[in-house]
């Protein structure tokens, strides 16, 4: 059986390896230990990852709160065991931990052409908001 549970500091390397061959990874910063552990460190449960009982970080999942609103991010499952439900349950789980903080939406970015992701998001629920555009700066 796969485990979720929240990351800790020593499966940040395993989860970045997950990322590289699993996330949707074109047009976002790159990523670092010391920021996933910056994350972790902000709020503890923020990260899940799913564990075989071998110990192989397969999925991830992070539920942001920032007390206002809740955001979905690197929802990721590793190509191996892909379609047996793993983001579903990810989600559900993410899901049961924002509505417990108070959030009544959720919602997740989705590259255009990623429609993988998009079937997903689909089935699950979610509904592209066509009215609305992410407007960014890059600060720091
Ligand atoms: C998208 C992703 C997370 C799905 O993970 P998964 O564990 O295979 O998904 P699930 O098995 O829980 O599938 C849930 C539902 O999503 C839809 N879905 C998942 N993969 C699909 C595919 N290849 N084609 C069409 N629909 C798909 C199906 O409706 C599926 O339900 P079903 O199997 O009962 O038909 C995984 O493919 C992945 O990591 N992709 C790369 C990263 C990515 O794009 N993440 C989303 C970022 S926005």
């Amino acid at each position: 059986m796969i485990e979720l549970r929240p990351a800790v500091i020593s499966d940040v390397p395993a989860l970045i390896g997950l990322w590289e061959v699993a996330a949707e990874n074109d047009s976002r910063p790159a990523d670092s230990q010391a920021k996933v552990e910056a994350l972790i460190a902000r709020d503890p449960d923020a990260c899940t990852i799913a564990v075989t009982p071998e110990g192989r970080v397969v999925g991830s999942l992070i539920s942001g709160w920032d007390g206002w609103r809740a955001h979905l991010y690197r929802l990721a499952v590793h190509p191996d065991i892909r379609r047996r439900g793993l983001a579903r349950r990810l989600l559900a789980h993410a899901e049961d931990r924002l509505v417990a903080l108070g959030a009544s939406r959720v919602d997740a970015m989705v590259l255009e052409d990623n429609e993988l992701g998009q079937s997903l998001w689909k089935s699950l629920g979610y509904e592209p908001q066509e009215d609305w555009r992410r407007w960014v700066r890059p600060v720091g």
